[in-house]
């Protein structure tokens, strides 16, 4: 693309995770903030930016077949920009092996993504991996608009090196953002229309930092000086690990009305020996000790998690005992994966690698118990009455979709705008949302 015909129109895809997707919007703004126009049709955008995920398989050829399908009919291809942490892990390979990529860009370096754009639109391609996240997030333009549910990331990367995850690699170590950087972007995000923020970490409950007082806190201190917000109605957080869940923050369950009651405590395997050799650094018991604390603190708390099943070595015994702590727990909801060996992450080498055949089967049973239950949670919801957060509009005419305080999709009809929080009675349940009738 010659120098004198830089993009103007953008379309950023993010894939994976919460946090893909705040970056994904971070990069928007950062984009239109240089006068470019977002766009929702990627076939007509000047640049598109593929922000990627790593975390499973395939992600790699995935990113190339994307790279692929832009393009155009003429045979010439948009400005492509491969963003997140395939990006930060493949880069140079990607650079390498497919010229119309022109900008590689980690997620700990995307506030340089403007600059690179206008270079590689005079014909200079770049990479650029640094990992420095706090210079990042002082580069970014300050957030204006949000819609009603906001995301905030809080913390980032990752430094308790789970053998199966790349996260550590791609991410970096843990960092927190500043309290006061957070306070300030939260009010922003209000200001903006967000009644509700879910505070984003790969170990969102790691996060630490020092009040306005200069006294040191945890994410339950932050949780509490949100809280105070008048037009915020709503605080959620995610995602959590086990050995960080303090007694301030189950406290802040009990306590604290608008942290909603929901869950999201990733267990990855219900056995002592797989649990060890994935490094998770709690066991099943402990793991259910801090259940039984929070549910305590907070009776109706909707639980949710995250299971991997054929992590190299599981025997049908032990996914039996997955099986198991899956149906004393319970869930509202939860992710579950066939195991994924990941380039450069120790599981990768280790012996008895699961066949797929297995995998296959145990995540079809795993599923079955996750939807018996998420569908029971639903149906013990019927007869609630709860605020609803208006989001959208629903597929049919006159129908609305919010999130109930369990984090369930509820569709409902009645005279409501979005951003409103409004009184519904669930009165029907499905296995992935509840029918509501507004209450006048
Ligand atoms: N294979 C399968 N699932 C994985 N996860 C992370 N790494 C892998 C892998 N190599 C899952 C974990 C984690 C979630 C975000 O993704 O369950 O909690
Ligand atoms: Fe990955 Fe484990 Fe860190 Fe979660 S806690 S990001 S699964 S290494």
């Amino acid at each position: 693309m010659p120098a004198e015909n830089p993009p103007r129109t953008f379309h950023v895809k993010s894939f994976g995770c919460q946090m893909n997707v705040y970056d994904g919007e971070r990069m928007a703004e950062l984009l239109a903030a240089q006068g470019m126009t977002a766009t929702d049709e990627r076939d007509g955008a000047d640049l598109v930016v593929l922000n990627t995920c790593h975390i499973r398989e395939k992600a790699t050829e995935k990113v190339y077949s994307d790279i692929g399908r832009l393009r155009r009919a003429d045979g010439s291809t948009p400005l492509i920009a491969v963003a997140g942490c395939v990006a930060q892990a493949e880069g140079e390979e990607i650079m390498a092996r497919a010229p119309s990529v022109k900008v590689v860009v980690g997620p700990q370096a995307y506030h340089r993504l403007p600059e690179m754009v206008a270079d590689a639109a005079a014909g200079k391609r770049g990479t650029e991996t640094d990992m420095p996240a706090e210079a990042k997030f002082a580069a970014l333009p300050k957030r204006r608009r949000s819609g009603p549910s906001a995301f905030l990331t809080v913390q980032e990367g990752c430094d308790k090196f789970c053998t199966y995850c790349v996260v550590p690699y791609t991410r970096g170590a843990e960092i927190s953002r500043p309290f006061a950087d957070l306070v300030e972007e939260a009010k922003l995000l209000v200001a903006g229309g967000a009644r509700e923020i879910t505070l984003l970490g790969q170990n969102v409950n790691a996060w630490t930092g020092q009040d306005a007082k200069g006294r040191a806190i945890g994410l339950d201190g932050l949780i509490r000086v949100l809280a105070a917000e008048p037009d915020l109605a709503r605080i959620r957080y995610t995602t959590s690990h086990p050995n960080d869940m303090s007694d301030g923050l189950i406290a802040a369950h009990g306590e604290i009305d608008k942290l909603m009651p929901f869950l999201h405590l990733p267990v990855q395997a219900g056995n002592d020996r797989v649990l060890k050799a994935m490094n998770r650094s709690h066991t099943v018991e402990s793991y259910l000790k801090i259940l039984d604390r929070v549910r305590a603190a907070r009776p109706d708390i909707a639980l949710s998690g995250d299971f991997i099943v054929g992590f190299p070595g599981e025997t049908e015994a032990e996914f039996q005992d997955t099986l198991d702590l899956v149906g004393a727990v319970r869930h509202a909801q939860a992710f579950s994966f066939k195991y994924s060996p990941r380039p450069g992450t120790p599981a990768a080498t280790m012996d008895d690698q699961i066949a797929p055949a297995v995998m296959d089967e145990r995540l079809k049973r795993l599923q079955a118990a996750l939807a018996r239950d998420a569908t029971a949670f639903n149906q013990a919801s019927v007869g609630r009455r709860c605020q609803v957060l208006v989001e959208r509009r629903g597929r049919l005419a006159g129908q609305w979709l919010g999130k109930s305080p369990w984090l369930q999709s509820v569709h409902f009809t009645g005279d409501v705008a979005i951003g409103d929080l409004v009184t519904v009675d669930l009165v029907q349940a499905g296995p992935n949302s509840l029918a509501g009738q507004l209450v006048a």
